[in-house]
């Protein structure tokens, strides 16, 4: 059975890297034959801050477009968030698209391709696992770390080193097993 995988890119703002980047896990995700792909450009998803008056956890969504992202999330078996360093964390966008929702992430397997400078984004991820967990996902072990990725975008386009293609694949292999694994303790679908 098909796996559906979400890939989210977490940054918004204009010149990005995250796009390129999220374009490149997407392809791979494509080629790779054991999943159907849903492609979430927070951009374009234009969420407004957390606007709803109930905690999602009571799942008593007001707006359609709550209702909507609800829906998509529901339907995904795993994720991939792509992710940049903000000020030793994750992107607000990011933050702000998982707050949205609780029991559509609950118990699904979540990889993380992260960016940003020396770091490579880890100090952001570590911020992120502290969310995701309270959210009820569950963390795959490996994690592509993109240090000054910038130099790898070339006309538009992000050129993978060798390592890093190797772990997005590690990552893959992850999310299969763990997804398959967390099924039966889901809260949805
Ligand atoms: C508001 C802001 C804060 C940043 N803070 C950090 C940081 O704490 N650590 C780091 O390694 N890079 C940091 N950077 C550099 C970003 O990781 C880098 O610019 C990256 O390209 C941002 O991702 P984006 O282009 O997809 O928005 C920051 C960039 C911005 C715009």
């Amino acid at each position: 059975m098909t796996t559906r995988l979400m890939i989210i890119v977490g940054s918004v703002r204009p010149g990005r890297i995250g796009l390129p980047i999220a374009g490149w896990v997407r392809e791979r995700a494509e080629a790779h034959g054991g999943f159907e792909v849903d492609f979430v450009d927070l951009a374009e998803l234009n969420l407004p801050f957390m606007d709803e008056p109930n905690h999602p956890m009571l799942h008593q969504y007001t707006k359609p477009h709550t209702v909507a992202w609800g829906e998509r999330v529901a339907a995904a078996d795993a994720f991939i968030l792509v992710t940049p360093e903000y000020n030793h964390s994750f992107s607000p966008a990011l933050k702000n698209a998982l707050d949205f929702l609780n029991k559509e992430w609950w118990r699904k397997p979540v990889g993380f391709v992260s960016y940003g400078g020396v770091s490579g984004g880890t100090r952001g991820v570590v911020a992120l696992t502290t969310s995701t967990s309270g959210l009820g996902m569950v963390k795959i072990g490996a994690n592509v770390e993109l240090a000054f990725a910038r130099a790898q975008i070339v006309d538009g386009v992000f050129v993978p080193g060798e390592k890093e293609s190797a772990i997005l694949e590690k990552e893959f292999g992850e999310l299969l097993d763990l997804s398959e694994v967390l099924k039966p303790s889901r809260l949805n679908g």
